[in-house]
Order: structure tokens, then sequence, then C-alpha cells
């Protein structure tokens, strides 16, 4: 299956990244404001550097739907916990 993982470079989104790019393809899309590609070693996952704000993931979404991507994790959110 074809995963969309944004903010998949982060503490959260990196853990799902590893625990899916085994049996899945996985598409990281991340901006890096605060994650790190070095969380992603390991895995297969294929990453992107950019801004997924809403309304470009509105359009990822659009184009994610013709391109059958089943499922789309959304992990690039600001986190302000113990920072
Ligand atoms: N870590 C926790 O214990 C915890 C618990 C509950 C909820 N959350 C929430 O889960 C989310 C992720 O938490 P985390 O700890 O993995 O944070 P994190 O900062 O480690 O990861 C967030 C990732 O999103 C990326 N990012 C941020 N804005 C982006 C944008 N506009 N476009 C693309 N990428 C972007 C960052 O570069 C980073 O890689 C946050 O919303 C956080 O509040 C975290």
């Amino acid at each position: 299956m074809k995963v969309i993982v944004t903010g998949g470079a982060g503490f959260i989104g990196s853990k799902l990244v590893k625990h899916l790019s085994g049996s899945n393809e996985v598409v990281v899309l991340d901006n890096l404001h605060s994650g790190s590609i070095n969380n992603l070693q390991g895995t297969k996952a294929r990453f992107v550097h950019m801004d997924a704000k809403a309304e470009v993931i509105e359009d990822d979404l659009s184009s994610a739907h013709h391109a059958h991507v089943p499922q789309i994790e959304q992990w690039g959110l600001e986190s302000h916990a113990g920072r």
C-alpha cells in the first residue's frame, strides 16, 4: 500500500514510518522545521522536503486520490511539548 506521512521526519512520524516502511511504499513530506532526515535512516521511505500546509495537502489529497493513495498520515504539526 502507498502511504503519505506528513511530518514523517519528526518524533512520532518517524516511528510510524519505520513501522510502515517494511511492507508499504512510504512517502514522507516534511519541511524539517523541527524534524531530522536522520530519523529516517534505515527506512526505505522516499523523502520530499516541502511545507505541507493545509492548502498544499488539499491539493496533494486530490492528486493522491488520483494516484490511488489509500492512506495519508498527518503528523506535520507544531509540537510545543518540552520546547
Ligand atoms: N510527542 C508527543 O508525546 C506527542 C503527544 C501527543 C500529541 N503530539 C502531537 O503530535 C504531533 C507530532 O509530534 P512530534 O513529537 O512528532 O513533533 P515533532 O516536532 O518531532 O514532529 C513534527 C514534524 O513535522 C514537521 N513539520 C512541522 N510543520 C510542518 C509543515 N508545515 N510541513 C511539513 N512538515 C512540517 C517537522 O519538521 C517535524 O519533522 C504534534 O502536533 C504534537 O503536538 C505529540
